[in-house]
């Protein structure tokens, strides 16, 4: 097992970066049109779900809208700046601080119908990646599920000329790559799963149009203003780091350029997702 890093998230605790997770959020739902792609029954009340790395919660209280029922909701991020200051008892949800490479709250082995997270693993570098994953399949009940889901930064698509964003995802994947984290999280999870003994995996490559390529002139904006704020978000945390291929005056430039881009040509995010159960036996 690899020893214990000290974890923050480098986008920062702003109310800025909050903003602009609900609107990566909204651009990749609207696309979609559902919170949940696994096919979990919520017709019966009482299932426990968990969101890790839930931000503000906006995923769960939009499931809870989405399912309705009453269900037990519970987040937890390495962010507490994140969570509602005031979260509302009709919400149903419960907040927790929880680093994902740290060991779970004693009880919760096996307790949840439902285990979600999504774009968190680049919080966490790459020896950390498989007792972290091994961990969140461990709180799956049997019969219950999990569903992951990640930004796709393969070379393939840093590298797709039509696409306006395509300079963001490559940022992205400099970043990863020199903050150690694994860029391809793809590659491998299939296997663990496998690994675990889940059952019905099933993946997704899913392409959500930003900028021009949306019809509805308000997620066209939403859309397109998320994606720029990643940009200047990525460029500061770039310079944090210090990532050679990418010198400041180029960071300093990158989200101008690809606004420009995402308004004449338009672009996208690319999402991965990975769904399985444990079976009941
Ligand atoms: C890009 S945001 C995604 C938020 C939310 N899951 C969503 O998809 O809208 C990444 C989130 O992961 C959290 N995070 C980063 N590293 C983490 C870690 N090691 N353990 C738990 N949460 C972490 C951050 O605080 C942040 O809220």
């Amino acid at each position: 097992m690899a020893v214990k890093q000290s974890n923050k998230y480098i986008l920062g605790g702003s109310s800025e970066e909050l903003d602009r997770i609900h609107g990566i959020h909204e651009t990749i739902v609207s696309h979609i049109g559902t919170v949940l792609l696994a096919p979990v029954d919520f017709s019966s009340s009482g299932l426990r779900v968990l969101d890790s790395g839930t931000a503000g919660g906006r995923w769960l209280r939009d499931l809870r809208e989405e399912k309705g029922g009453e269900h037990e909701f519970i987040g937890t991020d390495i962010t507490e700046s994140f969570f509602p200051q005031e979260p509302k008892p009709e919400d149903g949800i419960t907040y927790k601080t929880q680093d994902i490479t740290q060991p779970w709250p004693q009880g919760w082995d096996q307790s949840f119908d439902l285990v979600h997270q999504r774009f968190v693993l680049g919080g966490i570098r790459q020896p950390f990646l498989k007792d972290a994953i091994g961990n969140l399949m461990n709180l799956v009940k049997p019969g219950g599920w999990i569903l992951l889901m990640e930004s796709d930064v393969s070379e393939r698509v840093v590298n797709g000329e039509q696409d306006g964003a395509a300079e963001v995802w490559r940022l992205l994947r400099h970043l990863y790559m020199a903050m150690g984290v694994e860029p391809d999280p793809d590659k491998y999870l299939r296997d663990w799963f496998e690994e675990a003994g889940l059952v019905d995996i099933h993946e997704q490559r899913i392409f959500v149009p930003v900028g021009a390529g949306r019809s509805d002139p308000e997620m066209r904006d939403r859309s397109l203003r998320s994606v720029v704020v990643t940009a200047q978000h990525l460029a500061m945390g770039a310079k944090q780091v210090g990532i050679p291929s990418f010198p400041a005056d180029e960071l300093d430039a990158l989200p101008g350029r690809v606004q420009t881009a995402l308004e004449k040509k338009g672009g996208g995010l690319h999402v991965y997702a990975i769904w399985a159960r444990r079976s009941l036996r």
